[in-house]
């Protein structure tokens, strides 16, 4: 009688090993969210707007201040003057924005390249608008492109490709010159490109974010997302925005008008108002989260876990073969959790084919460093 559009798919890893977390009282270290409160300022604008009256529907493509607010960021970090009105779009969360997105460029038939570990939201969604996902691993150990297997996955039938960079779960940076490489690539087909940047502002060491916004040959064909979720400590706002040409902008718009219409008014306003008078918080950001990195590392150096800190995000893979390398990762974060008390998430979730031998958790340190003081006491006693 029912005949599932999606067969394989049940309740997705994240909220299996939060769900696990939660019986067996282990610390979550998975699902990516931060365990600490978000700026005072942020929610004290959001009380004060729902208070005064913000609480009934924003237009479709998001309120002004906002919209204004992305393009005047991304004038200032990549040097490119967008035009609010016709090509930056506020989204309740960018899963919202690239569900939409796919539904809108991709037909039946059309091919959509991944590069595995991909985000879980992607395949779903190309199934879903009737095309073919064509999956091409990054490479070991450092998840950089594997520019052959690119070149070879694309087809006349090439509708888009999918980018994320920083990349959840490696946390691995796509360069300027991977982007340049890329231009090329894309240069003499049809495909149009997506590039998921919800973790623009989560990037260490000095590193720069080499965004699609600041490439001239990229940008007219892309659809670039962002999630305020990340930036501004507030997942459950899930509230982002699309930057992208008015023509792909406008064909986004077409669905996501008909997928929620409109993000959420008074969080719009809030952020509106911090983004104005808290620049400085994005230049505080890479540093917050990096100390947070080095203590998590430095924290768990002495266990039997194996990592290199992580570039980008606020993901950080560790090897765990020294402890069970006779489990999966999925039965070693089941056992992590169950065992050590410490929930994380395997990466062999985000690949349609895992490489053999995978060996590697995903542990989120967006966590009071309380919280991954702990976590790294009771994976040392391992
Ligand atoms: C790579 C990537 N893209 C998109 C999202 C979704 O962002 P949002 O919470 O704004 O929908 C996430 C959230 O974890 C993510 O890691």
């Amino acid at each position: 009688m029912l005949r599932s559009k999606l067969p394989d798919l049940g309740i997705t890893i994240f909220t299996r090993m939060t769900q696990l977390a939660q019986e067996t009282g282990a610390i979550n270290l998975s699902q990516g969210f931060p365990d600490f409160a978000p700026p005072a300022a942020l929610l004290e604008a959001a009380a004060r707007h729902l208070r005064d009256g913000q609480n009934q529907y924003a237009p479709m493509i998001g309120i002004a201040p906002l919209r204004e607010q992305v393009a005047r960021q991304i004038a200032r970090r990549h040097g490119r003057q967008l035009d609010s009105q016709h090509e930056v779009t506020i989204v309740p969360g960018a899963t919202e924005a690239l569900f939409c997105a796919i539904q809108a460029l991709v037909q039946p038939g059309d091919e959509v390249i991944l590069l595995d570990p991909s985000y879980d939201s992607y395949a779903p969604a190309v199934h879903l608008a009737g095309g073919r996902c064509v999956h091409v691993p990054l490479q070991q150990p450092d998840f950089s492109i594997d520019w052959q297997r690119l070149q070879e996955a694309f087809s006349p039938r090439t509708r888009l490709l999918v980018i994320n960079s920083p990349h959840n779960p490696s946390g691995a940076l796509i360069t300027r010159a991977d982007l340049d490489r890329l231009a090329a690539l894309l240069r003499d087909t049809h495909a149009l490109l997506l590039s998921d940047e919800v973790y623009e502002h989560l990037i260490y060491d000095g590193a720069q974010h080499a965004s699609v916004l600041a490439h001239d040959e990229l940008y007219p064909r892309a659809l670039v997302v962002s999630s305020f979720g990340k930036t501004y400590h507030v997942t459950g706002w899930k509230t982002g925005y699309v930057a992208a040409p008015p023509t792909l902008t406008a064909e986004l718009r077409k669905v996501h008008q008909f997928v929620s219409f409109c993000g959420v008014t008074p969080l719009q306003h809030a952020l509106a108002d911090f983004m104005a008078a808290h620049p400085e918080h994005l230049d505080e950001l890479p540093h917050f989260y990096q100390a947070k990195r080095d203590l998590f590392c430095q924290l768990i150096g002495p266990s039997p876990l194996r990592h290199v800190p992580t570039p980008g995000t606020y993901f950080q893979l560790a090897d765990y073969r020294a402890i069970r390398d006779d489990l999966d990762d999925v039965a070693m974060a089941e056992w992590l959790t169950r065992e050590a008390g410490v929930a994380a998430i395997p990466i062999s979730v985000f690949y349609r084919e895992p490489p053999k031998g995978l060996r590697l958790v995903r542990f989120c340190f967006a966590k009071q460093d309380q919280t991954l003081q702990q976590a790294a006491e009771r994976l040392c006693a391992l």
